[in-house]
């Protein structure tokens, strides 16, 4: 408990929560009132219920049905500027938020109108204490080239937002699309400049975790849980202290682990490995950062160093320049 107030207290990056992973159950059903979008779930009770997921992709297929209520500009102010209340109430100093356009373009609706709304809601969380970035997020299920298609689209908006927009990353159905598949549209953004990340090691081989190295180049490794089913890969992130975002309840809710006793967090740590711990998909999950951080402590045992050395990784993982970080802490 004594710790548990501690990391409520502490200032904290987080850095893997998809923005469409926030929307609760409650504002799916008030967006959709306010669009006249027709959900297939009859209440938010119903809909509640559907969130008994087994894998990877039975929570895919909710999530992407609840993202189909955003439509406006404000619709994408309304689910950010939530988020960003959640974030305040954990003490999360710094985040840095996916998105998956294709989700949204699939139904009509710009990548500009989606990223207007979210930046509106950033901008403001800046004002309360709370800054970002955002990450585009390619849809590996889909083709090579629709992220190619998406990824022009969204140039413009990489100039316009370049205080924001700082990376693209790869989300979605992992198993069957390795990263690999997506490796000429990271080679475009990396030669733009942009950072690179990739959910790999989730549901997906530790092979992909390699692929994502050594063939998309990225900084971060999303997830890479199963990393640890290849000693040469532990070592491997250990020495190059590239970052796993580790999301613990999103891994229990998935399957990946049985519970989170079985959680590998601890292992990976303890091998040198630069753990963070992050909420993924909060509202689908159950529950933001500090819930997170909970669950982990309490199965694991985590000791307060432990806990320390993941909050400090949190920060030297995120995408801020080393001055501006020290200033978050
Ligand atoms: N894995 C892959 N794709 C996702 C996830 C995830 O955990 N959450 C939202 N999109
Ligand atoms: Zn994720």
């Amino acid at each position: 408990p004594n710790l548990a107030k501690k990391i409520a207290g502490a200032p904290k990056a987080e850095l893997h929560i998809h923005i469409e992973g926030s929307l609760e159950p409650e504002v799916i059903f008030n967006l959709a009132k306010r669009n006249g979008v027709k959900l297939s779930y009859e209440s938010i009770e119903a809909l509640k219920r559907a969130y008994e997921f087994t894998d990877l992709q039975s929570f895919l297929d909710i999530y992407y049905a609840g993202a189909s209520v955003l439509l406006t500009e404000e619709d994408f102010y309304t689910m950010t500027a939530a988020y960003v209340d959640r974030a305040l109430a954990d003490n999360v100093v710094h985040t840095e938020i996916f998105f998956d356009p294709q989700t949204h373009t699939e139904r009509g609706v710009a990548i500009s109108t989606a990223v207007a709304g979210i930046e509106r809601a950033l901008a403001e969380g800046e004002q309360r204490g709370l800054t970002s970035k955002l990450i585009l997020c390619f849809l590996r299920h889909l083709s090579e080239a629709d992220a190619l298609a998406t990824y022009e689209a969204a140039l413009p908006l990489f100039d316009t937002y370049a205080h924001r927009l700082i990376g693209v990353g790869l989300d979605s159905s992992e198993r069957g699309h390795p990263p690999s598949k997506f490796e000429r549209v990271f080679a475009k953004a990396r030669a733009r400049g942009l950072k690179l990340v990739a959910h790999a090691g989730e549901e997906g081989p530790p092979a992909y975790i390699h692929e994502a190295l050594d063939v998309l180049k990225v900084d971060r490794v999303d997830h890479g849980v199963r990393s640890i089913e290849d000693p040469a890969l532990v070592a491997r992130l250990a020495d190059s202290r590239v970052a796993l975002t580790v999301c613990p309840l999103s891994n229990i809710k998935l399957r990946v682990f049985d519970d989170m006793k079985q959680h590998t967090l601890k292992q990976l740590l303890a091998q040198g490995v630069a753990v963070t711990v992050n909420s993924d998909d909060p509202a689908y999950f159950g529950g933001y950062v500090n819930a997170n951080y909970f669950a982990t402590v309490e199965a694991l045992d985590l000791t307060e160093q432990e806990v320390y050395t993941i909050l400090r990784n949190g920060f030297e993982a995120s995408f801020v320049s080393p001055i501006e970080r020290q200033a978050l802490i």
